[in-house]
């Protein structure tokens, strides 16, 4: 039976949960004058860091800044090309393109849905300056692939992990391969810095130059006894020397608070416990929906951890009984559970249509994304909650 309470462990608006310890730091932060890039901000990059096995990680504002920044270091600009996957949030893709940049997709592949290294060379001319493959759903892409064909064409990897912090792939964490790997800690992720959020990690410090720079107006305080006392965020005690502000060019402000990093700290201690509580869960329904007819349930690639972000599942209309839109609406209005449509491919939206995009560029995604759902999963989800969503799926089956 639907309660309140059971339908509210399988909404998917909230993917983390905040507890005493988060509620302690934001006091304790907001003690401090709750300044913004301040200690908090440089404790969690350390520990993000240290987590990821990265030289290098700097908080943003949330995970399209993340990605807008990567560009930024590699400097983008009109006339360069960027490859991602259509089946992403428009943000991987929306960043190329505001930088000025052509955008084009590659195919996915069938089984994991994401970026098909298969699809990529073909894909690839000299201008050819990034490639975005996106862990889609918290499953890591093929990267050593990905990766071998990027370095033969020297473009560069960044790796869109906004779904995957905490996956793995070989036991390199993903976002640490590339580049640069971009975060999102937004409401619904794996984990979060109240409600927005985001962090890049690299291991070139170049580019982490780069980043640091554009990430706040491009700053650097210059001091007397200094050359210079590095980018703002160091916040080097400058006493009564002479000091003045420069700025290296013209830059933007995707900088974190403080109360936010606290709380990015908190939760990356429990990240991994949260990221289990997600895998027991996805185990639990792909045991309980094996044998209903019509469900394609999620495949983990070899040699991956994946932490699902979400629980992608494909409904065959003719032998589940139901297409994914009456799916969608039944589990809604009969259930009570909210189950996601992620992703309508990108090359369907107005803003890639008008860009030159047609249905029938990518027929591995567009198949997929005609049956593709997914269904809430959450680290908070109590086994009735589940018990009651496997109900509700089997109920649903060839009504
Ligand atoms: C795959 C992917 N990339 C990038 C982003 C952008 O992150 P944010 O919402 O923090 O800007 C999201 C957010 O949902 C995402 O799902």
């Amino acid at each position: 039976m639907s309660t309140p309470k059971l339908q509210h462990d399988l909404q998917i608006k909230f993917g983390s949960e905040y507890g005493a310890e988060e509620e302690r730091a934001i006091i304790d932060i907001l003690h401090k004058e709750a300044p913004t890039s301040g200690d908090a901000c440089i404790q969690f990059e350390k520990d993000f860091a240290a987590y990821c096995g990265t030289t290098h990680a700097r908080t943003v504002s949330n995970g399209t800044a993340a990605l807008f920044l990567s560009l930024v270091a590699l400097d983008i600009k009109p006339g360069d090309r960027v490859l991602t996957t259509p089946i992403t949030w428009i943000a991987t893709a929306a960043a190329a393109v505001t930088l000025g940049a052509e955008v084009d997709f590659v195919d996915i592949d069938p089984v994991t849905y994401n970026l098909d290294p298969k699809n990529l060379e073909a894909k690839i001319t000299p201008n050819t300056k990034a490639i975005l493959p996106v862990h889609l759903y918290g499953q890591p892409c093929d990267m050593d692939a990905i990766l071998a064909i990027a370095g033969k064409h020297g473009a560069a990897v960044i790796e869109d992990a906004c779904h995957a912090v905490g996956a793995e792939y070989k036991k390199h964490k993903a976002g640490s391969m590339g580049y640069t790997g971009c975060f999102s800690f937004h409401e619904q992720k794996n984990m979060s810095t109240l409600g927005e959020g985001g962090m890049i990690v690299t291991n070139d410090p170049a580019a982490f130059e780069r980043i640091a720079l554009y990430r706040s107006h491009c700053t650097r305080v210059y001091g007397k006894s200094t050359k210079y006392c590095s980018l703002d965020e160091t916040k080097v005690p400058m006493g009564k020397r002479f000091w003045y502000q420069d700025f290296d060019d013209c830059g933007y402000n995707f900088r974190m608070t403080d109360i936010q990093a606290a709380v990015g700290v908190i939760q990356l201690r429990k990240l991994d416990t949260l990221n289990q509580r997600r895998i027991d869960n996805a185990a639990y329904l792909s045991a309980g929906l094996k044998d209903v007819p019509g469900l394609t349930l999620p495949t983990i690639a070899p040699g991956v951890k994946h932490v699902f972000h979400l629980y992608p599942v494909q409904l065959d209309p003719k032998e589940y009984g139901m297409t994914k839109e009456d799916f969608v609406y039944a589990m809604l209005h009969e259930r009570g559970v909210k189950v996601g449509t992620h992703y309508i491919p990108l090359h369907y939206s107005t803003a890639f249509k008008k860009r030159g995009f047609k249905k029938g560029q990518f027929p591995v995604a567009e198949a997929a994304a005609e049956r593709l759902v997914t269904l809430p999963i959450n680290p908070r989800q109590t086994r009735e909650a589940l018990d009651y969503l496997i109900e509700s799926v089997k109920a649903l089956a060839r009504k």
